[in-house]
C-alpha cells in the first residue's frame, strides 16, 4: 500500500501544538501543502510553518478562533488563497476546562461546547461548500473531499469531573456520522479519530510518574500515545488508501476504550 498526499491541500485546525502540530507534520511528510491553524499562539504554528518549509514541503499559519463563524471563514479563505484548494480537513482543535459538575460555571460549559463541538461544525461547513464546489479532482484523490474529525475515547466512555468535555466529543459522533450520511453522495468521506491518552501538553500531569503507572493500568497495550500514533491514522483516513471508509471513528487508544477494569473477570 503506497500512501501519497501530494498535490493535495489540508487544513489543520489547532494546530500550534500537540495532535494538531503532530498530524500536520504527518500529512506534510506525506506530500500534503498544509494551513496551519492556531488561535493564540502564532509563533509556534510559525516555527512548523517553517520547519516544514525547509524540508521542501508548502505550509502557511493562519490565526483563527474556531468557534467564531467570521474567523472560520477567513481561514478557508486564506487556505484558497494560498493553495488554490482545500482537499482535507482535520478538525482538531479542542480543549478543556475541567471541574466537577455542581461546581461547573456555564461559561466553562459554553466554552467547551463552542470550541470542541461548534468549532469542528464551523469548520466542517466551510470545508463542505468548497468540496462540493470542486468536486473530485481528478488524479489527485478519489474523494471530492476528506473531513477528519478528531474525537476522544470520551464519546464512549463517561468522564467524571469532564461532563463539558466529554458532552462536546459524544456531539461529535453524530455530528460526523450525520454530515458523512448526509454527504456522501457527493463523494466527500467524513471520519473520525478518537484518541486515548497521548503524550501532549494537556496530558503531562497525567503522564509523568505515579499518575503515568495509574493511566497504564487503563490501556491494556501498556504505553501512552504518542501523537505519531494518531498522524499515522490521519495519513490513512486523508489519503485513497481508506477510500471505502465513510463515517468510521478509529480508536487510538491502546485499548482504553476496551473495559480494562473487566480484565480480571470484572
Ligand atoms: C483527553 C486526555 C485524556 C484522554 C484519556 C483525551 O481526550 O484530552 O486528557 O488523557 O482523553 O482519558
Amino acid at each position: 500500500m503506497h500512501i501519497s498526499l501530494e498535490g493535495q491541500v489540508a487544513v489543520v485546525t489547532g494546530a500550534s501544538s500537540g495532535i494538531g502540530a503532530g498530524v500536520a507534520r504527518g500529512l506534510a511528510e506525506a506530500g500534503a501543502a498544509v494551513v496551519l491553524n492556531y488561535n493564540s499562539q502564532p509563533e509556534p504554528a510559525e516555527k512548523l510553518a517553517a520547519e516544514i518549509k525547509a524540508k521542501g514541503g508548502r505550509a502557511i499559519a493562519v490565526g483563527a478562533d474556531v468557534s467564531k463563524e467570521a474567523d472560520v471563514e477567513k481561514l478557508f479563505d486564506a487556505a484558497l488563497k494560498a493553495f488554490g484548494f482545500i482537499d482535507i480537513l482535520i478538525a482538531n482543535s479542542g480543549l478543556q476546562k475541567d471541574a466537577p459538575a455542581m461546581e461547573m460555571t456555564l461559561a466553562d460549559w459554553n466554552k467547551v461546547i463552542e470550541v470542541n463541538l461548534t468549532g469542528q461544525f464551523l469548520c466542517a461547513r466551510a470545508a463542505l461548500r468548497i468540496f462540493d464546489k470542486q468536486g473530485i479532482r481528478q488524479g489527485v484523490s478519489r474523494a471530492a473531499g476528506k473531513i477528519i474529525h478528531m474525537s476522544s475515547v470520551h464519546q464512549v466512555i463517561p468522564w467524571a469531573g469532564h461532563v463539558n468535555y466529554a458532552a462536546s466529543k459524544g456531539g461529535i459522533d453524530l455530528l460526523m456520522r450525520t454530515l458523512a450520511q448526509e454527504t456522501g453522495e457527493k463523494r466527500i468521506r467524513i471520519n473520525s479519530i478518537a484518541p486515548g491518552a497521548i503524550r501532549t501538553a494537556i496530558n503531562t500531569k497525567a503522564t509523568t510518574g505515579d499518575a503515568e503507572k495509574n493511566l497504564l493500568k487503563l490501556i491494556p497495550y501498556g504505553r501512552v500515545g504518542e501523537v505519531e500514533d494518531v498522524a499515522n491514522a490521519a495519513v490513512f483516513l486523508a489519503s485513497d488508501a481508506s477510500d471505502y471508509i465513510v463515517g468510521a471513528t478509529l480508536f487510538i487508544d491502546g485499548g482504553m476504550s476496551l473495559y480494562p477494569e473487566f480484565r480480571n473477570n470484572g
